[in-house]
């Protein structure tokens, strides 16, 4: 039996909330497939209580009725104390931990980082570790950290060596210090001792060559392998730098994800610009929902060479960004105000949003003034992070109509000032000082949205829906089948960029199910649906799509290869302030695209099918920038001059070989050479990338900007 959701529930949904006669822009005015709706988002859930924090929820497979996990809270031990760890230290941290209130704030979990381990294993090939700095063995630390009523977290490496091996900070190398090989009988070790979060390292996997999707889908199996043993859930953080793109494939797999290299390495002074580079490299709202988030690493705030204000701001661009927070300084060192920055709890709210997405740029309309927006859970709220990148004081705007909301007064609050601000019509102006941010919540009226609502015959495996047939009466209905799952086609959006989807499903499992999301061509994602008490409860799960422009989008939503939710309808709202558009080739029809979603240094842009990806969909700035995920540009490589010049991504510096000017002729010129983007295969090969070519006229050289 494979039944769909109820159509009266969904119904239920749709008509209790509609608006009548309103529709979206670019909402498709006729189709036979989808249906569009107008209507007001539904407010999300309850906020989950802190700790109600998903080690056993959405990250590592399922919770039984529980909410979609919010981003980890807690402390590290790496920033501080590199390898240097033993009971005695982190028994002072824990208690500082406490002493500080850190736990009424929502942070939970004490994370060993490397150091623990000096890589000796036993005949049978465990691990063993020193009985003078841990004595008890690990079991005692992770004792005494539950004790206190928190979780414990603790750290390997993918690859046979860590980190500590190839870069000894505090105590010599050691060899062996990874799970490779050694997997399942280590993740049953740490669930043993009681672990409940396990972070695992890359140094012996970038040494090895391995492939990070594959090691750590085979960590992921360990670890369910392992608790289908203990009964003992530990939620994967996986920390690959970035370099195997994990955006496109962690989701589903683990919790979280780094997005880049080290905030700070061992005997570095923490920075604001490492602050900063750290939350450019981990904007990737398309792969953050319900649960799996990216992670721009452990927080610095706190550490010596950070100002008040700098320890504000790094807490205010990891909240906007949903990340894990993640504390990193010396707890038993910690002044009043870090720590008061540390549990301010309308930016943990803010943080911890059950809604569970990540903020995006709303709009940067001089350089380096940037407003980030963050769609919050409930009805017309909005998180808003004014952020002056430059060094000079400045006044930043942000504008309601950015945010998805109408031009209708909004009520604003300023968080770390803790006070109201009044309620200004069409947007609201602070001056920020240099370097410096300002946080905000808004609470405004929702822009028009519309919502899809697949008929009957365009779902996918027609097996599910024809079993369908006997829940109409609103009966119980069961799991989505493996095969089956959800099409709507003719998706419509003025613009291409960002929109929100709340997508409307039921689960009544006792536990989170999974489903594929896919968005025409694009890289799919996998999104938890967690339990709705029953098969005739609608719930809602949010994430944020990337969609091209027109009418022709479609998405789906697929059950991998097990049971999965019943979603049935999806509700779009547009974030206008993320809006681009397509390059594409005058001849070819194909789009310009950072291939696999890469955002790395050098990357070379090539032609490629149109999908409306956020690695195809570049904002043009007033200073002729092409912005690519909210801080990248398209750039001439090394601002080459020369005929054949490759066209890569790099920072938004402003360089002239950085900016770009499109032409009445249907050229788009380098704003430093004037030579023409080209795409030399002129689309027919995929795989050539494009590149820089004097503007002759020649076919391959003139794009339509969609
Ligand atoms: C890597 C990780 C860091 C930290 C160190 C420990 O550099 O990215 O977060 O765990 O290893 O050696």
């Amino acid at each position: 039996m494979t039944p769909w959701l109820t159509r009266p529930v969904v119904r239920a949904l749709v008509l209790g909330l509609a608006l009548a006669g309103a529709v979206a822009p670019g909402a498709p005015t006729a189709g036979p497939a989808p249906r569009p709706v107008a209507l007001e988002a539904r407010p999300a859930g309850p906020r989950p209580a802190p700790q109600d924090d998903g080690a056993d929820g959405a990250g590592a497979g399922a919770g039984a009725g529980r909410a979609a996990a919010p981003p980890p809270m807690g402390w590290a031990s790496w920033n501080s104390f590199a390898s240097s760890i033993d009971l005695a230290t982190v028994k002072a941290q824990v208690d500082a931990f406490v002493a500080a209130g850190l736990p009424e704030a929502g942070y939970r979990y004490v994370n060993l980082d490397d150091g623990w381990w000096q890589g000796a294993r036993d005949a049978d090939g465990e691990m063993t570790v020193d009985p003078v700095r841990w004595p008890g063995g690990m079991a005692a630390v992770a004792d005494y950290i539950h004790g206190k009523g928190l979780k414990a977290g603790i750290y390997t490496d993918a690859g046979r060596n860590g980190c500590g091996y190839y870069y000894p900070t505090t105590r010599p190398a050691a060899a062996g210090t990874g799970m490779e090989g050694h997997e399942l009988q280590d993740a049953l070790r740490f669930q043993r001792w009681g672990f409940d979060f396990l972070k695992v390292d890359w140094c012996g996997g970038d040494a090895e060559h391995l492939d990070p999707e594959t090691s750590y889908r085979t960590v992921a199996a360990a670890i369910a392998g392992a608790t289908a043993t203990t009964g003992h859930p530990m939620l994967l953080s996986v920390c690959e730098w970035g370099v195997g793109r994990p955006w496109n494939w962690a989701a589903g797999t683990a919790a979280m994800w780094r997005t880049g290299y080290d905030i700070i390495h061992w005997g570095e002074r923490p920075s604001p610009g490492a602050a900063l580079a750290s939350f450019d490299r981990s904007l990737h709202p398309a792969a953050q929902h319900t649960g799996f988030v990216n992670d721009p690493d452990m927080l610095t705030a706190g550490m010596d060479g950070l100002t008040d204000a700098q320890n504000r701001t790094q807490l205010s661009l990891w909240a906007i960004a949903g990340a894990p927070l993640l504390a990193g300084n010396d707890l038993t060192r910690m002044t009043p105000t870090t720590r008061a920055t540390l549990t301010n709890p309308e930016m943990i709210a803010i943080d911890q949003d059950p809604r569970g997405l990540q903020g995006v740029k709303a709009a940067e309309d001089t350089a380096g003034l940037q407003v980030y927006g963050k769609v919050l859970s409930g009805t017309g709220r909005r998180a808003v992070l004014l952020l002056n990148r430059t060094a000079a004081a400045a006044p930043v705007t942000v504008r309601w109509t950015d945010l998805g909301l109408t031009g209708a007064p909004a009520t604003v609050r300023e968080v770390w000032a803790a006070a109201d601000r009044g309620t200004p019509a069409t947007g609201w102006t602070a001056d920020v000082p240099a370097g410096g941010s300002v946080l905000l919540t808004v609470t405004g009226t929702e822009a028009p949205a519309a919502t899809y609502q697949a008929e009957e015959g365009t779902r996918a495996g027609g097996a599910g829906r024809t079993d369908c047939a006997p829940c109409s009466g609103g009966a119980a209905a069961g799991p989505l089948g493996p095969g089956t799952g959800l099409t709507l086609t003719g998706v419509g959006t003025a613009t291409a960029g960002i929109a929100l989807a709340d997508i409307a499903y039921v689960n009544g499992d006792p536990v989170a199910r999974t489903a594929t999301l896919r968005v025409n061509g694009q890289t799919p994602t996998v999104v938890s649906f967690p339990p709705t008490g029953s098969w005739s409860t609608p719930g809602t799960v949010s994430v944020l799509l990337s969609l091209a422009k027109g009418g022709d989008n479609t998405i789906t939503l697929a059950a991998p290869d097990a049971p999965g939710p019943a979603p049935d309808a999806v509700l779009l709202r547009p974030l206008p302030g993320t809006a681009g558009t397509a390059l594409v080739g005058a001849g070819s029809a194909r789009c310009a695209e950072l291939p696999g979603n890469a955002v790395a240094d050098d990357t070379r842009a090539v032609p490629a099918d149109c999908t409306g990806g956020q690695n195809q969909t570049f904002t043009a700035t007033p200073r002729g920038e092409l912005v690519v995920y909210g801080n990248r540009c398209l750039a001439a490589l090394g601002d080459g001059r020369a005929d054949g010049t490759p066209v890569v991504v790099r920072d938004c510096t402003g360089a002239p070989g950085r900016t770009w000017a499109p032409h009445p002729d249907g050229t788009i010129r380098n704003g430093l050479s004037g030579l023409c983007l080209n795409d030399p295969g002129r689309g027919a090969d995929e795989g050539t990338p494009l590149d820089l070519r004097s503007c002759d006229g020649t076919p391959g050289r003139t794009w339509e900007l969609r």
